[in-house]
């Protein structure tokens, strides 16, 4: 057992793509005000389609520009109207008459690298704008389910910090007792379990296998399953079911806002048509399902305004740890400009759920 010990420090991961938006909640020309790691960011998408983010603050008197206008090509601040391009840079100040001249291409304000995945748009967040957006790699991609979105997206805010908020992503002893439903396991229905679990890029992976049996949301889909979840930097888990030729993918990504909260989003993909006139009931029991973590995370609030020391037990809290040595391992590798070793070996893990 060990306490406090295995807890990290607040700091937030670097140098990282993180989900900042499920695409569909961008038009084009629309924008968005987000805040991310405690910065304001202005999140868009252009007349074209592409998804673009910048500081989301006017470096002539620091108003949030996405109260503003955008008309797909230029962002208009609501104070003075200077003008910003999609790449940061200011192309207009109204006030200057002809015999002033400020170089206003010398005025700008950073940019993010932002892309769009399977329907989600992702952030690069890092202290300094990287000099070659081309050259970063891939944000978070599902190979097996191609170019095609997600069918159901669950955003949701929780109360928290990143860490307690992937340690709950992580943890398998919950589930009996907080998704009490007709879907999931029960309490007195609990067994015993082994895992195999082996390093993967920036994470670990619960290697393939056929689903738990006393799971009915996996029975009453059928055919041949197996089951392989996946974890990676900041706090990204991938569930995915193959059921004969298909797939269902359930993706759920953590981005913090701040010291105490977090986005929590998650997402359905599936290849199988006819679970579309499933959509409604999907989407419901997503929404469900994280309000009870959600709920969860509430009660035990109200316990940490106590400042209790916590533990880590194995087996069922090896995740946590293993998150902890993950993240560990990024920033030294960040600070010291070298190359990330994973630092989880392949292991059998042992719980009951
Ligand atoms: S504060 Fe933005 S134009 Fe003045
Ligand atoms: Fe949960």
């Amino acid at each position: 057992m060990e306490r406090d010990e295995a807890m990290t420090d607040d700091s937030y991961l670097m140098d990282l793509w993180y989900l900042a938006a499920p695409g569909h909640l961008l038009k084009p020309g629309g924008m968005i005000g987000k805040v991310f790691m405690e910065l304001p960011i202005l999140l868009g998408r252009r007349a074209d389609g592409t998804p673009f983010a910048v500081r989301d603050l006017c470096p002539h008197r620091g108003i949030q520009l996405s109260k503003g206008v955008f008309d797909g090509a230029h962002v208009t601040c609501p104070f003075h109207g200077w003008q910003f391009d999609t790449s940061g840079h200011c192309t207009n100040i109204p006030s200057l008459v002809d015999t002033q001249s400020v170089d206003t291409e010398k005025i700008r304000v950073r940019t993010y690298p932002c892309r769009e995945v399977q329907g989600n748009i992702w952030i690069y967040l890092s202290e300094n704008e990287p000099p070659d957006t081309a050259a970063l790699p891939a944000p978070f991609t599902i190979p097996e389910v191609g170019a095609r979105g997600y069918n159901v997206s669950t955003p949701l805010v929780f109360q928290t910090s990143m860490d307690n908020a992937v340690f709950g992503l992580l943890d398998p002893a919950h589930g009996p007792y907080v998704h009490r439903n007709l879907l999931w396991r029960q309490p007195d229905n609990l067994r015993q379990k082994a895992k195999a679990y082996e390093p993967s890029p920036l994470g670990f992976t619960m290697v393939r296998h056929p689903p738990s049996s006393n799971s009915v949301i996996y029975r009453v889909l059928g055919g041949d399953r197996t089951t392989e979840i996946s974890f990676c930097l900041p706090g990204i888990r991938l569930e995915h079911v193959r059921v004969g030729r298909h797939h269902i993918c359930n993706l759920t990504t953590i981005t913090p806002i701040d010291g105490t909260r977090v986005e929590v989003t998650n997402f359905l993909y599936w290849t199988q048509n006819w679970l579309t006139l499933f959509t409604p009931f999907l989407s419901r029991f997503s929404r469900k399902f994280l309000a009870q973590d959600q709920w969860i995370i509430g009660l035990q609030n109200e316990g940490l305004q106590f400042d209790p020391k916590m533990m880590l037990i194995n087996d069922a809290d090896m995740l946590q740890k293993w998150y902890v040595r993950l993240k560990k391992e990024w920033s030294a590798s960040c600070r010291q400009g070298r190359a990330f070793i994973n630092p989880i070996k392949p292991a059998t893990l042992h719980w009951r759920t």
